[in-house]
């Protein structure tokens, strides 16, 4: 590649950090290459603010990653679907994590109806989760405050949308140890917040979701 190519730099960076792997660890990559054997499932948003194993500071091959717009889980959606029956029933991750984040811009138009175009087919299932919620949604302030809230809400729908699927279905039916978790992470300070709720098996689905939704809610209360 030419210096002058508009991605050489990006190509730059890509031999110098493989360099500095193979000389604090020479066998890093060729143990990649033989397995991956990562014990999480990651799914996140596509926002380029939330590089997924850099903010749980994991290596490659400890983090399996599925990352959308709003980091949604739609049941028909074979993508999706896909990387999570591989996760579980191939790779059997202990962990699958839908992790949402604060200020998420596709809930934010999802919330505001924005006319974005075909995104919009996309976002259509978190309107679904804000009008699911409309009652209590309403009363939260408006802006951040309430697309904060939609940002917590969408993670614990999603969660619950990931503990539905015939993959988890069939997982605990059989006794695998997996358990879905929701999280959200804050582009302001960098943290993940555990929104406390952990399901391992698929009796506890609802009352774990109205929990986290109610504990949602609780925290505006507090606030105000
Ligand atoms: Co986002």
């Amino acid at each position: 590649m030419k210096p002058s190519h508009p991605l050489a730099s990006l190509i730059e960076n890509n031999k110098r950090w493989s360099d500095k792997r193979r000389a604090a660890d020479p066998e890093f990559f060729t143990r990649l290459t033989r397995l991956q054997a990562p014990e999480y499932l990651w799914i996140g948003c596509a926002d380029s603010r939330v590089p997924a194993n850099e903010i749980v500071d994991l290596d490659p091959g400890e983090l399996f990653v599925h990352r959308n717009v709003a980091n949604v889980v739609v049941h028909t959606d074979l993508n999706c679907l896909s990387v999570l029956q591989y996760a579980v029933d191939v790779l059997k991750v202990k962990h699958v994590m839908v992790v949402g984040h604060y200020g998420c811009g596709g809930v934010a138009a999802a919330l505001n109806n924005l006319k974005l175009g075909l995104i919009n087919n996309w976002l259509r299932h978190v309107q679904d989760v804000s009008q699911k919620h409309a009652a209590r949604l309403g009363a939260v302030r408006q802006g951040s405050p309430r697309v904060d809230r939609l940002c917590e809400l969408n993670v614990i729908e999603q969660v619950a949308n990931v503990c539905q699927t015939t993959v988890m279905e069939s997982a605990w039916e059989r006794g695998q140890d997996v358990t879905v978790h929701g999280w959200i992470y804050g582009l302001n300070n960098g943290l993940v917040r555990d929104l406390e709720i952990d399901i391992a098996h698929h009796e506890i689905i609802d009352s774990a979701r109205d929990k986290a939704v109610n504990a949602v809610f609780a925290q505006d209360a507090m606030q105000a």
